[in-house]
């Protein structure tokens, strides 16, 4: 039970060790309701039809090699993401790599069969024979790509264009990483399978869905003038984007996308003006954009792992991360420079907020300790909170500045005062760990989501529950049991 936990907070990649293996995009499937695949349009090996590069051969590579034969993990110095470097090869088999025509000329091929030496996937179960069978005719039919430019990461073009069949109904839930009431606080808005999903806070019901998104969403803002949505999501091991959208009359619109990267983005944050949006992820880069334009503004690469949190600071000067490399950092945005770093927590750091009067940061990760600092100067600890029986996930003031709610592994959900740390309420009620929080634009209510699919809403007032919501759609829950997707 215990390792199935640890392997369950490694999927859910707010903590993954496993997306620099060759087997994150395994992995990170058992977390994916069986019935809940993506689906690519894949030929057979038998067919008539000319095999697609595109079509055919791309998901079979994605699937199998490149998550270690990308540009920043070739351990072989092998890369495969542009087809130019693809064909290539790499030390051992360059220039015969790939011989359009000739598949016994193509070293590409020889590495597959399941005696060869060594064989790929490296130190994986061989792939199946229809799919090498596929990959040899391929070649045999010319090796062609039909992709947009050879120069290009067609990784990327595959995930654009690949269509995923969401389900109508989900037969399981799927862990809640991200929420955010909408700016009228009628809706909140909650991460689902490649989706985002809006329900209404006064009754709970589905409102509507957005879908286009990589497998799981880490992150959902709105910003503060009410005119955009921004969302930060992943393939685990494999993928990540950030989508900006409008709001208007029209509904919830794709704008545009920044910051794809070859691994999970995790966090994204307004502007307290609405005017830039920073992002950041496993890719350990903060990058900074106009909203309007797109345009990017600044990009601070410091952090030497994983960033899953960051915050702007109330005047929007500098931003504030927490990173799996077991430290919070805070940065002047305006001057580009790093200010101060914080290493208190002495374990990977998974959440981090401004203080409401900008002068101290609050952190927490998986230390269970909640640790309040001041950013003047050295970064000092002034408050410790303890208690928890589990990670902090998460940590936000309210928007009125009064509180301080934390959300924990040990599956509850505390409030302090924000001026002095001394807590006002524990929130009992999630059967799970609880990962992401939300408060709503008028500080009266919060939401809290866990890894079993819940959202919880609470009365900040007499801490009373209130909406209890199986964010997946047309979920039927099984009487008694455990509906969690493992
Ligand atoms: C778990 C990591 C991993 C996976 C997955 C993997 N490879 Fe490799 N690959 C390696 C390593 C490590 C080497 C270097 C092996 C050596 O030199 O002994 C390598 C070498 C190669 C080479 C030779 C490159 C050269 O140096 O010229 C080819 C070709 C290759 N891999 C193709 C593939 C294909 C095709 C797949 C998917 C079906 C795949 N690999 C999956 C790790 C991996």
């Amino acid at each position: 039970m215990i390792l199935l936990r640890a392997s369950a907070i490694f999927l859910l990649a707010l903590a993954s060790l496993v997306p620099a293996r060759g087997d994150a995009p395994q992995s990170a499937s058992k977390a994916k309701p069986e019935s809940v695949k993506a689906t690519t349009k894949e030929n057979q090996a038998g067919g008539s039809k000319p095999v697609s590069f595109m079509g055919d051969v791309a998901p079979i590579l994605v699937r199998n090699c490149i998550a270690c034969h990308n540009p920043k993990k070739s351990e072989s110095k092998y890369v495969m993401t542009s087809f130019t470097q693809l064909a290539k090869g790499g030390k051992q088999c360059e220039g015969i790599t790939l011989a359009p025509g000739k598949p016994d000329d193509s070293y590409f091929l020889d590495v597959l069969q399941p005696d060869a030496e060594p064989r790929m996937p490296y130190k994986l179960d061989p792939l199946p024979q229809d799919e090498i069978k596929l990959l040899e005719r391929w070649v045999a039919e010319g090796a062609r790509y039909d992709g947009t430019s050879s120069t290009e990461d067609w990784t990327f073009l595959l995930r654009k264009t690949r269509t995923v069949t969401i389900p109508e109904a989900y037969p399981v839930t799927v862990p809640i990483t991200a929420l955010a009431f909408s700016p009228d606080g009628q809706q909140i808005a909650a991460s689902g399978y490649h989706e985002i999903t809006f329900w209404k806070t006064a009754d709970g019901v589905l409102d509507h869905r957005v879908a286009g998104l990589s497998e799981r969403t880490y992150g959902i803002v709105y910003s503060g003038d009410g005119r955009w949505l921004a969302t930060a999501s992943g393939d685990p091991g494999q993928y990540g984007l950030v989508r900006l959208w409008s709001l208007g009359k029209g509904g919830v619109k794709p704008v545009r996308d920044l910051a794809e990267s070859q691994d999970a983005v995790f966090a994204v944050a307004f502007s307290p003006d609405g005017k830039r949006l920073a992002t950041a992820g496993a890719d350990r880069i903060i990058r900074v954009y106009e909203t309007e334009t797109g345009k990017l503004l600044v990009q601070i690469e410091d952090h030497a792992d994983w960033i899953f949190d960051i915050a702007f600071s109330p005047d929007g000067n500098r931003l504030a991360s927490a990173s799996r490399d077991k430290t919070s950092k805070v940065f002047d945005v305006v001057k580009k420079e790093s200010l101060v770093t914080f290493t208190g927590h002495g374990q990977p750091v998974y959440t981090v907020a401004f203080s409401p009067d900008g002068k101290a940061v609050a952190t927490g990760g998986e230390d269970n300790e909640i640790r309040i600092w001041t950013t003047e100067g050295e970064a000092k600890q002034v408050r410790g909170i303890g208690g928890f029986g589990g990670t902090v996930f998460k940590l936000r003031y309210s928007p009125d500045g009064n509180i301080l709610a934390a959300c924990s592994g040990d599956k509850s959900v505390r409030l302090f005062k924000a001026q002095n740390g001394s807590q006002v309420r524990f929130l009992a009620g999630h059967a799970d760990w609880v990962y992401s929080l939300a408060f709503s634009p008028d500080s009266k209510t919060l939401a809290s989501g866990s890894w079993d699919g819940e959202v919880r809403l609470w009365n900040l007032a007499d801490g009373k529950p209130g909406q209890t919501i199986i964010a997946a759609p047309g979920f039927k829950p099984k009487a008694g049991g455990s509906h969690a997707a493992r």
